[in-house]
């Protein structure tokens, strides 16, 4: 959620900067801007739109200067417009600000500000804290101060940088519950809230802590708390490199990872699964290995694809470990206060690691006692560093705002976390190796619903003018429905809902008419003659139907419109199949209505803010 990119050095800051923002611009893409601070004072440049649009409006190489900062916004405050985006000034026009977060009290700040005679450009909060820090400044006349001042009176959460005429060889940054990164390069450093803007300079990073400050400066860097108390900073490597965040030949990112997924389904289990033993080795999990042993209760919280993941988990940990499972949306979990015993497990899935409410709601789950596992993707990430032990998902960067590959890798740790749970309790060995063959045959069985990528295309072409989905399944496969009805909402803006298929006669079938299309996921498991019914159902009502079903389901075809046809694998594994056509599905028919797949509208990829 809004992207940062700052530097100092001996560069032109400005084209490295716009480079670094383009990287960063799935995190938001309202609108974009830009400050360099040269011998001539500070020139802003901003825009809405993309950071294309900017680049259109400005030669930024005419933007000369060594030391800058560039956003790009996704708006909380103030529609996106070219005077809500960022970097805001203070009165004088000497200091810039662009910040991540929200800040809460904006509207008792702004209050004491006016009444003092300072007058408001924008909408944002953000501004009133650059105003805020010039008055500090006037009386303080010590940038690091006044920044560190404003920001003990500030209440909400910030990644911000800040720079300024009066100290022009020196970038400020801070954080509380918005991530930022330093890039120490040599003789140049950067600041961003993402590693992706900084490695094609550097993959020497620092990460900040949370309420810490960075001062970086031409021939240095150092950091302390915002209490202004020392800190040591841990210099650390990126784990990816440059041609993982780059689209490698395919026309978006989105269908780059979707293709992606025969392998890094195989990175989420290799060196882990160990098939002769039926179990699994989770090295993150050592340190906490009493504790789930121990465990009578597990509670799943994430939100949005990875809410969904943990649906999966809940039957998958239910199934093989019998242990009872609660999922819940962590915006919800964070505020109920929720009873939690010391013996309770909360797992917190994410693939940013940086979302807010899911952070929120492990805070508190460590608060109540609970021990807490993180199944996060991004490698260093708030939610990777502030919970007790882990499973990293090992999916590599995924750029995509509608999540594909981070989903299936989820469901590739979960499967692995249920089995070696079930292996500490009544797993047999016997049982265990069934399921891990059953997951180490998934990238091949991914590969080959892949190569019939054509088949689902075209499908995909007949039904990109409907204004309403339907996607329904049962078991392990209701939260794959779920999941695929948001994929499709996500990037083409068609109404989709998910439901378990029995569910449908309780309301969604009044939906039914030739009109509508209903996805079902059918494979031929325990109750797929109950979803044969459901088909029926919908046929009789003249609805047209879309079954994906095993390769060798005879019968499908007679009561369906279109068949999408996947390989037999477990039950509890058949999710993870299942939502590969249904990923393609709704690439392919956002694409034909001419939707931004990668940047749909309003949505951005890591939601630092509630
Ligand atoms: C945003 C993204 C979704 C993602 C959700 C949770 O809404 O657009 O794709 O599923 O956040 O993100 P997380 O990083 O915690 O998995």
């Amino acid at each position: 959620m809004c992207g940062i990119v700052g530097y100092i050095g001996t560069q032109q800051a400005a084209p490295l900067i716009v480079s670094g923002l383009k990287r960063l611009e799935y995190r938001g893409y309202d609108s974009a801007g830009v400050c360099i601070i040269s011998d001539s004072g500070a020139r802003i440049e901003k825009k809405a739109g993309r950071v294309a649009d900017l680049e259109k409006y400005v030669d930024i190489s005419s933007m000369t200067g060594t030391v800058g900062v560039g956003h790009t916004r996704w708006a909380t405050h103030g529609v996106p417009n070219d005077v809500n985006a960022h970097p805001h000034t203070d009165q004088s026009g000497s200091i810039a600000l662009v910040h991540n977060g929200i800040i809460e009290n904006y509207l008792t700040i702004k209050k004491k500000l006016l009444n003092a005679g300072y007058t408001f450009r924008s909408e944002t909060d953000s501004e009133v804290l650059a105003v805020f820090i010039g008055m500090l400044y006037e009386t303080l006349q010590d940038m690091e101060l006044a920044v560190r001042t404003a920001l003990s009176e500030v209440e909400g959460t910030f990644g911000l940088v800040v720079l300024s005429t009066h100290e022009p060889d020196m970038i400020i940054a801070a954080r509380r519950g918005s991530p930022l990164i330093l890039g120490i390069g040599n003789g140049e450093y950067l600041v961003a809230s993402d590693a992706a803007a900084v490695i094609s300079h550097t993959r020497q990073v620092v990460y900040l802590n949370e309420n810490e400050m960075a001062i970086l400066r031409r021939d240095g860097f150092s950091t302390k708390t915002i209490e202004n108390v020392d800190t040591r900073s841990v210099v650390e490597e990126i784990s990816f490199e440059l041609e993982q965040i780059e689209k490698g030949g395919f026309e978006h990112f989105m269908l780059k990872e979707i293709f992606e997924q025969p392998t890094t389904f195989h990175d989420g289990f290799r060196g882990r699964l160990q098939i002769d033993a039926g179990t699994v080795k989770l090295g993150g999990l050592a340190s906490v290995a009493d504790k789930l042993r121990a465990a009578k209760r597990i509670i799943i919280t994430a939100c949005g694809t990875s809410w969904h993941a943990g649906l999966v988990g809940e039957y998958l940990i239910e199934h093989l470990a019998r242990v009872p499972v609660e999922v819940e949306y962590a915006s919800e979990f964070r505020y109920r206060n929720p009873i939690i015993h010391s013996d309770d497990i909360v797992i917190a899935i994410s693939q940013s690691g940086e979302t807010a409410d899911t952070l929120a709601a492990i805070r508190e789950a460590k608060l109540k006692g609970a021990t807490v596992i993180g199944m996060v993707n991004v490698v260093g990430s708030t939610i990777a560093r502030e919970t007790d032990a882990g499973v990293y998902l090992h999916a590599g960067p995924e750029i995509g705002v509608a999540s594909t590959k981070a989903f299936t890798s989820q469901l590739c740790v979960l499967t692995q976390f249920a089995l070696y749970l079930g292996r500490m309790r009544s797993l047999s060995s016997e049982q265990g190796r069934e399921v891990a063959l059953g997951l180490a045959n998934i990238p091949a069985q991914i590969r080959s619903i892949l190569d019939r990528s054509e088949e689902i295309r075209s499908i995909a072409l007949e039904y990109a003018n409907v204004s309403n989905f339907l996607y329904l399944g049962r078991g392990y496969n209701f939260p794959a429905a779920l999941e695929g009805a948001l994929k499709l909402k996500e990037i083409s803006y068609i109404h989709a809902e998910g439901y378990p298929a029995a569910e449908m006669k309780h309301g969604p079938i009044a939906l039914i008419d030739a009109e509508l299309p209903v996805v079902f996921i059918a494979p031929k498991d325990e109750i797929y003659d109950k979803i044969l019914s459901n088909i029926e159902e919908v046929r009789a009502r003249s609805g047209k139907v879309i079954v994906i079903a095993d390769e060798d389901d005879t019968h499908i075809h007679t009561v369906a419109n279109h068949v999408i046809r996947v390989p037999r694998t477990l039950p509890m594994l058949a999710p993870i199949l299942a939502s590969i056509p249904l990923q393609l599905l709704a690439y392919y028919i956002a694409v034909e209505r001419g939707c931004n797949v990668d940047m749909p509208r309003n949505l951005a990829k890591s939601v630092t803010v509630e």
